[in-house]
């Protein structure tokens, strides 16, 4: 196939308008921390962050993804920093949107960063209780409302909590702030380095989140999720992770054409920045031939660690 025709019939492409960064933070000042699983990933203080998005911006950033890593003494039971609003999260969402009125900013509601036992809800006897996880995470999303924040993206995986959180919203006259569900959420092992980027994963006990996060062997209880998300309220979707699942993805889109995101999650970074790095694999074209494919899937955009990366790529171009 000539080149001409192989560009006319391409039906999935890629542009700037497609990523969302996910950003780690810590409190302090200049501050930049790589993180050992994800090279060329780093945790920054804001004062370190802010040039790093200027930059981003400049070559067509359209939104991020905020995660904290809070100091451990900082963490309790039930996650009580989380309903701080001078905590991390919401100090930064106001800093960086007085900075950058036009970047979309996204909170991620859950406890996890904030719980002693890293889970991302509060535990009864010996379980997650779902519903005193939902009266603290719809107060958790307000105060990100308040700081600023575009869209609040309930990443725990309780039941009800989307309903929860919009009517909360409304209740707090934030009309114009969108939900963007975590609706498929697998239990999956491709979430380790994320864990020890917020420093999580050895306080997780037991070593997974089985409980509230889906059995990666099923698809049915994933389009359960999505349409129950849709009818509470949810603006647009994530699946999550993304390259084992673009069955799902492109499922989710088929059955019910809402906005859908996929996230490469932080093990998908690690293993194929790690592929490269020991030149199995050439790392530009792994990454852009993994984000064509949530495209081809019928994503409308992806959470990619990548997103520095390739976005300098697209500018070259
Ligand atoms: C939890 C949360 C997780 C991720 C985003 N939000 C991990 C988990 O469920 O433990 C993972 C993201 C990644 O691996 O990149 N609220």
């Amino acid at each position: 196939m000539k080149n001409f025709s192989r560009n006319l019939t391409q039906e999935s492409s890629i542009s700037q308008n497609d990523f969302i960064w996910p950003v780690f933070i810590i409190d302090g000042k200049n501050q930049k921390q790589e993180i050992q699983k994800m090279p060329l990933v780093y945790r920054y203080s804001l004062d370190k962050l802010i040039p790093e998005i200027e930059h981003l911006v400049k070559l067509g950033l359209q939104a991020i993804v905020i995660f904290p890593q809070i100091e451990n003494d900082k963490k309790d039971e039930i996650g009580t920093d989380a309903l701080n609003p001078h905590n991390l999260v919401c100090n930064a969402v106001r800093k960086i949107k007085k900075y950058f009125p036009e970047l979309g900013i996204i909170c991620d509601v859950a406890l996890d960063p904030f719980t002693s036992h890293g889970h991302d809800g509060v535990i009864s006897d010996d379980k997650i209780d779902n519903d005193k996880t939902i009266s603290i995470l719809k107060k958790q999303a307000i105060l990100q409302a308040k700081a600023g924040c575009d869209i609040v993206a309930p990443s725990d995986m309780m039941d009800g909590r989307v309903l929860a959180i919009r009517e909360e919203l409304e209740k707090n006259e934030f009309k114009d702030i969108m939900i963007m569900s975590y609706s498929v959420k697998y239990s999956s092992s491709f979430y380790g380095p994320f864990r020890d980027a917020i420093d999580s994963k050895k306080l997780i006990k037991p070593h997974h989140k089985k409980s509230y996060q889906m059995n990666p062997a099923n698809s049915d209880v994933a389009l359960h999720e999505v349409k129950m998300d849709i009818s509470e309220g949810a603006d647009m979707v994530i699946i999550k992770p993304g390259m084992p699942y673009l069955d799902i993805i492109s499922k989710c889109k088929d059955r019910f054409r809402v906005p859908v995101f996929a996230y490469q999650v932080s093990g998908e970074y690690s293993m194929l920045m790690s592929a490269a790095k020991m030149n199995y694999l050439n790392l530009n074209d792994i990454v852009l031939e993994s984000l064509i494919s949530f495209k081809r899937a019928g994503a409308d955009g992806f959470f990619s660690y990548f997103t520095p990366l390739i976005l300098e790529k697209l500018q070259k171009k």
